[in-house]
């Protein structure tokens, strides 16, 4: 949030930061290592947004680690940094944006017209997105939940005997999802598209 208020408040100034910028692996571990609260707003933005951009996998977790392919141009385009955000505004701007743990958001927007695209953590992967948000027993809590409402939705998790045994009621669709987090190596990965309709 506090990136999202900069942008909106000194994005020329948040601009003005990456003029002359240059993506590298030192620069990268050198921000890893500035301490957050000793920096103005403007630069605690410009620090996030260029590690994000930067990591592997965009995994802002305690480790980032630098992400680079052989294939491809980094992913932080230093020219487009407003085409980057523009895009980003647009699409959220005809969106609600909630802040709830997921049975909440499910009771409350559940209607007979309700589509939910359900994406958690992975089976095996609980703690991805931080410890105690999400865990083992969250997935029995969620079938159960998504057994009783009233609209459809989409879960996709990977595929794996637990989640065919627990989810075991629904419509399954195998995929092969090409893992993007692999520095350009082709890798797919099988996973399970469960929804409660043909
Ligand atoms: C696989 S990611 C979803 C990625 C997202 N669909 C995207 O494309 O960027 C799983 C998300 O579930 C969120 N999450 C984890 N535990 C949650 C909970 N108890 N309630 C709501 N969301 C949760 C995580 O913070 C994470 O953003």
């Amino acid at each position: 949030m506090t990136f999202y208020r900069v942008i909106q408040h000194h994005l020329e100034e948040f601009v003005r930061y990456f003029k002359w910028v240059l993506i590298s692996r030192d620069e990268f571990e050198r921000l890893k290592r500035v301490e957050a609260d000793t920096l103005t707003d403007i630069q605690r933005a410009a620090r996030f947004y260029y590690l994000q951009q930067m990591c592997f996998g965009g995994r802002m977790d305690d480790r980032p680690a630098f992400g680079y392919a052989a294939v491809r141009g980094p992913k932080l385009n230093l020219l487009r940094i407003e085409e980057q955000l523009s895009a980003a505004h647009l699409r959220l701007a005809r969106t609600y944006i909630e802040c709830l743990p997921y049975h909440e958001v499910i009771k409350r927007y559940d209607k007979s017209t309700t589509i939910f695209y359900i994406d958690p953590p992975y089976w095996d992967c609980e703690n991805y997105y931080g410890k105690g948000k999400f865990s083992r027993e969250d997935f029995n809590v969620l079938a159960e939940l998504l057994g009783r409402i009233e609209g459809k939705f989409i879960l996709s998790l990977n595929d794996k005997p637990e989640v065919r045994k627990l989810f075991s009621g629904f419509t399954f669709e195998e995929v092969e999802v090409p893992y993007t987090c692999s520095n350009g190596k082709n890798l797919k990965s099988p996973e399970l598209l469960i929804r409660n309709f043909e």
